[in-house]
């Protein structure tokens, strides 16, 4: 199929993206209008269909309008389910979770316009997918200073492939990004375009001093935010939260779903008592994101009891822990069990905020060591001359995550 010459779609994106505030600079301008999104998408892309399914459109089987309507639509375009499928390998529409995308351009260039890259910067990118943000940065960048990592190698040689086609000779590498690539580090800024639990210290080590990190973080589909840290002279990292934001997590960090019975696993609590706030508040972005730091290993899950009941439970499996909820006419009725009270360690945060009229996910700050991890609201900045740090007797919230085995190897 030859399609036709895409400018005027590119185009059209850029003046879209400009008009949503997220493009500013004209050289991330000239990228947008340069790299064609739809050389990218090969094989093709499953788009939404009814009932949770997917339907598999290729660039091979679309017409030529059509395909490029849906490659410069500001959507994520699925590529691959489950870990392996893609969209030739199948007529009709299937089930099955994303584990590859074309994050939609907005997001996308949001980020790349965050990362505050200087003409001359070294970029190490995290999650290649489609290649095509890796092409924008090569772009802007020029190819001998951007290095990407995919750790799926179908995935990889697509990119890799279509990165080619489209002319840019970057750094692709087939592996883990949680371990980054030592080998062309230092980096200026690193970059991920998959969500992690937590900022790999190995990026850390691998970015200069002064450097930038710009990373979803978080263990939840949602409640998830936008870390950007800067890297310090002594090995430390200091940043905050900037906003909320979306991305399938990195594969070996993806949330599994529960196994067993819940009811069973829940039916010996060690206490029981009224909860101050309603669990349902953790369906929402900023609570979820709180529990989230309060209880890094839970999950929350809903359930529906033979009664038609609503169900929610917090579940930390490593931790052998849980928290059981359940409604009547005097309000919700929390029954917790294990080494660690999941509900008490949340709701005690989550009282804290509401006391504080709910200040937004942009004000969480975060401070990041070998050691641990610390997430906090509120306190005061110390500048010294080699660094800055903030800290202060009047944490509102504070949580700390430290680490068991910090890897001084990497
Ligand atoms: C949302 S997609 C990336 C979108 C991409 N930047 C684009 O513009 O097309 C996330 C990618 O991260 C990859 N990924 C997941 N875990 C990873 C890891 N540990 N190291 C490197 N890549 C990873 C996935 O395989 C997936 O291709």
């Amino acid at each position: 199929m030859s399609l036709p010459d895409s400018a005027p779609q590119r185009q059209a994106l850029a003046d879209r993206l400009k008009a949503a505030g997220v493009l500013k600079d004209p050289k991330w301008r000239a990228a947008v209008e340069a790299v064609p999104r739809e050389l990218f998408l090969t094989p093709g892309v499953f788009l939404p269909a009814e009932g949770g399914r997917w339907n598999p459109v290729t660039a091979l089987g679309a017409e030529p309008k059509e395909w490029l309507e849906i490659a410069y639509s500001d959507n994520s375009l699925a590529t691959q389910l489950d870990g392996h499928l893609t969209s030739d390998q199948t007529a009709d529409p299937v089930t099955g979770v994303p584990t590859s995308s074309s994050t939609t351009p907005m997001t996308v260039v949001g980020m790349i316009e965050d990362l505050e890259v200087g003409d001359d910067h070294t970029v190490l990118e995290v999650g290649t997918g489609t290649g095509y943000s890796t092409a924008l940065l090569c772009h802007r960048l020029g190819e001998d200073n951007v290095t990407t990592i995919e750790v799926d190698p179908q995935v990889a040689a697509r990119a890799d492939a279509a990165l080619e086609e489209t002319g840019f000779s970057t750094w692709a590498v087939t592996g883990d990004g949680l371990l980054g690539h030592p080998r062309r580090a230092p980096y200026d800024r690193v970059i991920a375009t998959c969500a992690v639990r937590r900022i790999p210290y190995a990026w850390v080590r691998q970015t200069k001093p002064g450097g930038i990190i710009l990373a979803t973080v978080g263990s939840w589909t949602y409640g998830t935010g936008l870390a950007k840290v800067i890297v310090n002279e002594d090995g430390t990292a200091e940043g905050r939260i900037i906003g909320r934001s979306s991305f399938m997590h990195a594969r070996a960090q993806a949330p599994t779903p529960l196994a067993g019975d819940l009811s069973a696993r829940t039916a010996y609590p060690d206490t029981e008592r009224q909860a101050k706030l309603p669990p349902t508040l953790l369906q929402e972005w900023m609570p979820a994101f709180l529990a989230q730091l309060a209880a890094p290993g839970a999950q929350f899950v809903r359930a529906t009891g033979s009664d038609g009941a609503q169900l929610l439970y917090l579940f930390d499996a490593e931790r052998e822990s849980f928290a059981a909820f359940t409604e009547d006419a005097s309000g919700w009725t929390v029954r917790q069990g294990g080494p660690v009270a999941l509900w008490d360690d949340v709701e005690q945060g989550l009282v804290a905020w509401a006391d504080a009229d709910q200040p937004d996910i942009s004000t969480v700050r975060l401070h990041i060591t070998d050691a641990a991890h610390t997430y906090w609201i509120g306190g005061q900045k110390i500048s010294t001359k080699r660094r800055s740090h903030w800290i202060g007797e009047k944490h509102m919230l504070r949580w700390e995550h430290r680490l068991t085995k910090p890897r001084s190897d990497l």
